[in-house]
């Protein structure tokens, strides 16, 4: 009995496995927006007098959403487009960092898309003030390169990390916008040790900060999860609003003993939440607004993305390649399966979607057909010795093959082929049908198909006898 090899193919997909931050109960605040996706304001009850800030949470490198299911939300080109019709150029427009993504492995391509996202952002008019917290993939990325790659616009926010050379100190600790004042902490565990810089506790630099921002409405943006966020300043006084990261969804806003509001907001910055504050009041109200299909992409970010995918495009074929674990079986692809032994699953197969799944991803989103991040999932083996590689692998590994589900081929066609025994091949242990869950969501997770449902979706592509 051969025992399927693919298990360790999946180890950069269980990276990305982030739960979908999509619409729930718990969300902050009503979608104060008019028909046919027409913004009618920020926040609809603000009054006169009232300050706006509009927020987007952790980006996590998802400059764009990847539109593998219906009505996904977020791109930095549609939130382009909502500032620009908010038309608020005394707004501070605030970023929660995580420009980049951590489950890259070239570095070159986290270099692209954290420049292509910071030109993106710096690209959002008319804002007077544009601020991101600092996150901890920005720090992955290397200070002086990310100080290097920062448009003179953006201001990049962390009182809690103080570099030991001032020269090369180029993060604010605060910033004052009226009345207004700014201060982001990223959390310590979350960061680690940064050469060349001290990170402090969150806590104290923000205590450290407060004598010099009397009488302002402080707003403090903290990089990490809500509970560390709490921990750190849920009773520190003197706050209006903490605006937390990292969450999967947006969370209820809630008020704290000290007067604070406590947000916090969802991840891949799905939304641009706006919050009114009066002098004296603190938070008064607030809203957000879906970064929807209903909302055009901006010209200029949508330029800057499109740039970057071409760049990024250039660089898969010579991406290095993982060695296949185990016995050392090879890709055959799917047309190797359509013998005698397999010819009615072959059928199945190709009248699947999975058969198509490349196809149809170059023909809806040809921009990012060729880019490692989409291919992953679209293709066999992309990132494994004799996986599909643009322009090199045979062609047949350009779709969600056999092999995806069961495993490198050849040795099982050799086996057969000698001994015409290739019972076990492809058949995981365990119960059916749970045993294929594992497998199936390293694809299927819930980001990129909110909708799986193991019973259903192996129903859809059944080419298998009664279970
Ligand atoms: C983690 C795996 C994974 C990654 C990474 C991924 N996809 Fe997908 N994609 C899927 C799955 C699974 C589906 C099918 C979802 C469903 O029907 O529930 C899908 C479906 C799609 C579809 C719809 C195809 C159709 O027939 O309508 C498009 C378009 C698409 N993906 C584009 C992309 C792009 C662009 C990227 C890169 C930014 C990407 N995908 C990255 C797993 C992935
Ligand atoms: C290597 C990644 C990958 C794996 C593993 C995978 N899928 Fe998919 N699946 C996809 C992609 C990509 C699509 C979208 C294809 C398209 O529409 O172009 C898809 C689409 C589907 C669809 C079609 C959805 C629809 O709306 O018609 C079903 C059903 C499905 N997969 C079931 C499964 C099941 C069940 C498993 C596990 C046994 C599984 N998939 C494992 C990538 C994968
Ligand atoms: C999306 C994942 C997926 C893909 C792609 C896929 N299979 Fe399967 N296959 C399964 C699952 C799930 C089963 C059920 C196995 C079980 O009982 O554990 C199965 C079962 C089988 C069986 C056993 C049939 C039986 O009646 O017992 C064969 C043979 C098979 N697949 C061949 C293929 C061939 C050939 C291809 C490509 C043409 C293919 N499969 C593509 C997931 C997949």
């Amino acid at each position: 009995v051969r025992r399927l090899r693919l298990a360790l193919l999946a180890a950069p997909l269980l990276l990305a496995l982030a739960v979908a931050a999509c619409r729930s109960h718990e969300q902050a605040a009503a979608d104060e927006r008019g028909p046919r996706g027409e913004v009618l304001a920020p926040v609809a009850s603000a009054e006169a007098g009232d300050r706006i800030v509009l927020v987007s949470g952790a980006l996590e490198g998802s400059v764009e959403p990847c539109r593998c299911s219906e009505g996904m939300l977020g791109g930095l080109p549609r939130r382009a487009s909502l500032v620009a019709r908010f038309a608020l150029p005394d707004a501070p427009l605030v970023d929660l960092g995580d420009l980049g993504r951590p489950a890259d492995t070239s570095d070159t391509i986290m270099e692209l898309r954290e420049k292509a996202a910071l030109e993106a952002l710096a690209s959002m008019a008319p804002a007077k003030l544009h601020l991101i917290a600092l996150g901890e993939t920005d720090v992955r990325l290397g200070m002086d390169r990310l100080a290097r790659l920062t448009p003179d616009s953006l201001t990049w926010l962390a009182a809690n990390v103080t570099a030991s050379d001032p020269k090369k100190a180029f993060l604010k600790a605060s910033v004052v916008s009226g009345d207004l004042a700014f201060v982001a902490v990223i959390d310590p565990e979350i960061v680690g040790t940064i050469e060349g810089y001290t990170v402090s506790p969150a806590r104290e630099a923000v205590l450290k900060e407060l004598p010099g921002l009397k009488g302002k409405q402080v707003i403090v943006l903290f990089h990490g999860e809500p509970a560390a966020a709490k921990k750190a300043l849920g009773d520190v006084p003197g706050l209006a609003l903490i605006v937390g990261a990292h969450s999967e969804v947006a969370l209820r806003t809630k008020t704290l003993a000290t007067g604070a509001a406590f947000v916090t907001l969802e991840i891949k910055g799905q939304r641009l939440h706006a919050f009114a504050l009066r002098p004296g009041k603190g938070l008064v109200a607030e809203a957000h607004h879906d970064l929807d299909n209903l909302l055009p992409d901006a010209q200029v970010a949508r330029d800057v993305l499109d740039r970057f995918y071409e760049a990024a495009t250039k660089l898969v074929p010579g991406m290095p390649t993982d060695k296949l674990p185990g016995e050392g079986g090879r890709f055959a692809g799917s047309a190797s399966c359509n013998r005698e032994c397999h010819s009615t699953q072959f059928t199945a197969w190709t009248e699947s979607k999975h058969s198509r799944a490349l196809e149809n991803l170059e023909a809806k989103d040809p921009k990012r057909a060729g880019l490692a991040e989409c291919i992953r999932c679209h293709t066999v083996g992309f990132g494994f010795e004799g996986g599909y590689s643009p322009g090199g692998a045979p062609e047949v590994l350009g779709a969600v093959g056999c092999e995806s589900c069961h495993g490198p081929a050849s040795n099982h066609l050799e086996v057969t082929a000698v001994n015409g025994d290739g019972t076990g091949f492809g058949r995981l242990p365990g119960k059916w049908p749970e045993r294929w869950r594992d497998r199936c969501i390293r694809c299927h997770d819930p980001a990129n198909s909110p909708g799986f449902v193991l019973e259903t979706y192996l129903e859809k592509i059944r080419h298998w006898g009664p279970r």
